[in-house]
């Protein structure tokens, strides 16, 4: 009998999908690349909506601000897989006994299933009552808000870099109106060079200000991700009153060494 060395008949370990009539080549390579991701197969075995919960998780596994009892605002939260994390690391779904218990806001333009322990808001959160609203949701303020935004792509990098840079410094605004002192910010920016003013406003306000790119983060994508650390200083007394009943909870500090790897 001849041996079979041409490899035909032998599965192939990378799946490869046919061209179909009608759909583009660059639908094709997209299908080819979900079909290929590890993060993609992982997402679908650990119940995550999306493999970009592990971009949140790695940059939590570095700097540990989503611990039990945090209060937390995802900024763009569909499909929802950040949110997803955020619950199961605050404790917010009150399973970890013992642990003290945080709190999820999702906040998104498009409307979000429900995720158990999440509180989902169908919002812009460039409205002017932005703010307010979700202080008001929260009792009081955030010890994190993220955001993984994006604007609608244009096609043209350049713009699409400064769409992003735009949200994401009205994003730091919104985090210096809602969040606690000491409290962390996290969210993505594109590589382009126009981030600079984002730094320097940051830097402003929070002890700590890093860039990183997590595993997770494509390498052929230009997004990273900016945390900032240890916000100098809420604002002063709000009108609302929000801000009083939150500082009294006897719960609302999160223990940060208790994070969950
Ligand atoms: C990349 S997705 C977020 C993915 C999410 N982190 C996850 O893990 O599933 C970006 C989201 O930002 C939302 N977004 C963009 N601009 C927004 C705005 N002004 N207010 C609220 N959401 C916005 C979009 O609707 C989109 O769902």
């Amino acid at each position: 009998m001849t041996k079979n060395i041409s490899g035909r008949g032998q599965r192939e370990l990378r799946e490869k999908v046919k061209t179909a009539r009608g759909r583009k080549l660059s639908s094709t390579l997209w299908l080819e690349r979900q079909l290929n991701d590890p993060y993609v197969k992982k997402a679908k075995a650990e119940g995550y909506r999306g493999r970009a919960a592990f971009k949140i998780a790695e940059i939590d596994d570095k700097f540990r601000f989503l611990v039990p009892g945090a209060r937390v605002v995802d900024l763009g939260c569909a499909p929802g897989g950040w949110c997803q994390v955020a619950v199961r690391r605050t404790n917010a779904l009150s399973d970890k006994p013992g642990k003290k218990v945080g709190r999820v806001i999702g906040v998104d333009l498009q409307h979000v299933d429900p995720i158990p322990g999440v509180e989902l808001h169908q919002l812009d959160f460039l409205d002017d009552e932005a703010d307010a609203l979700v202080k008001g949701w929260l009792g009081g303020r955030a010890d994190v808000v993220m955001s993984d935004m994006a604007a609608a792509a244009s096609g043209n990098p350049q713009v699409d870099h400064l769409r992003i840079v735009i949200l994401c410094e009205a994003a730091a605004q919104f985090a210096f109106d809602v969040l606690e002192d000491g409290g962390a910010f996290v969210a993505k920016v594109l590589a382009g060079g126009a981030e600079a003013s984002l730094q320097l406003l940051l830097k402003k306000n929070f002890t700590k200000v890093v860039n990183i790119k997590p595993p997770a983060s494509r390498a052929d994508s230009s997004e990273k991700f900016v945390v900032a650390t240890g916000f100098k200083g809420a604002r002063p007394a709000l009108s609302d009153g929000a801000d009083q009943a939150g500082s009294d909870l006897p719960d609302a500090t999160p223990d940060r060494r208790d994070s969950e790897a």
